[in-house]
């Protein structure tokens, strides 16, 4: 039987979530090792099968009204009546690690495997731009450029994909708190007092931190920008979009010699980063933040 296949991977956004949304760059690494893959079949009705939900797509939730209405989409395009989409992906949902920006990439890669239609990496944005539209409202689009990307990137909102090299001698320890991060409620909180000169100053400080870091990186300099990394989370916990366990999480890894520490991703739960010089730091951070979560916490390599 014929089959479109299409596949993403996770992110982690080093520095300058929230920020972007406001046109401040941000930097963001492809997570390589966690993925989605997308079957696709023709079929009579429109049915979704993965490891969470299971059933034809118009009994499925609100909370898949973004996929729900990107497959739609999809099917319109191609002038199809009905497919059953196989979802097998291993990435955290609601971890800040871009689940749902690759789950609609590899959809829709899928859709345009299947239809033997080559898939432009502008169109692929655009369709999984439309969905995370409608999941948080505004989005940078960093979720959905960094899904095409093998390599990290510096992205400015409304600019095409720009890869940026990161060549480090550290190690960056990834772990989820458990607690679902919520992006949507996250972005409203900053929108609705970005007009206020507080909100306005820490996002301007979030914008100048990621130049820092940039700049840190460019350079080879780990403290530096390990306290960039520290000094965003501050400024995110200011603006209201961290959580208690990732605040305990942070701590934790500095006291554990950290270079530097912040949150990923929209927050409110979700994942945090923490930045070590060697590769032990990085392992007593990683036993310490599954002990403390109760979550699988991992390593990545900084080096290219
Ligand atoms: C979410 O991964 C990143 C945010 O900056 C939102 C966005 O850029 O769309 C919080």
């Amino acid at each position: 039987m014929k089959e479109g296949i299409g596949s993403a991977h996770a992110k982690i956004i080093l520095i300058g979530e929230h920020a972007v949304v406001y046109g401040y760059p941000a930097l963001a690494l492809p997570l390589l090792s966690s993925k989605v893959h997308v079957t696709l079949r023709k079929s009579d009705e429109t049915y979704v099968s993965s490891a969470l939900v299971e059933g034809p797509m118009h009994t499925l939730d609100e909370t898949f009204d973004p996929i729900k209405k990107l497959v739609e989409k999809l099917l319109n395009v191609f002038n199809m009546n009905a497919v059953s989409l196989t979802i097998d992906t291993d990435i955290p949902i609601n971890a800040g690690l871009g689940s749902s920006a690759a789950i609609s990439s590899a959809i829709t890669e899928a859709f345009f495997d299947y239809n033997d239609v080559s898939l432009s990496q502008e169109t692929r944005f655009n369709y999984v731009q439309f969905s995370e539209t409608l999941a948080h409202q505004t989005p940078s689009g960093i979720d959905a450029i960094i899904t095409m990307s093998k390599t990290p990137i510096k992205f400015i909102k409304g600019e095409s994909l720009k890869p940026f090299e990161i060549d480090l001698d550290g190690y960056l320890v990834v772990g989820n708190t458990g607690v679902k991060g919520k992006t949507k409620e996250a972005v409203n909180h900053i929108a609705q007092t970005i007009n206020t000169p507080s909100t306005k100053a820490l996002i301007d400080q979030l914008g100048v931190l990621t130049l820092n870091a940039i700049s840190a990186i460019n350079d080879n300099n780990l403290i530096a920008l390990g306290n960039a990394l520290t000094l965003a989370h501050d400024a995110l916990t200011a603006l209201g979009v961290s959580h208690p366990l990732l605040d305990a999480l942070i701590k934790d890894s500095l006291s554990k010699g950290a270079l530097g520490a912040k949150m990923t991703g929209g927050g409110l739960g979700g994942c945090a980063i923490a930045l070590a010089s060697n590769q032990a730091t990085a392992n007593a951070i990683q036993a310490s933040w599954s002990l403390m979560s109760g979550q699988d916490a991992f390593i990545l390599s900084l080096k290219k």
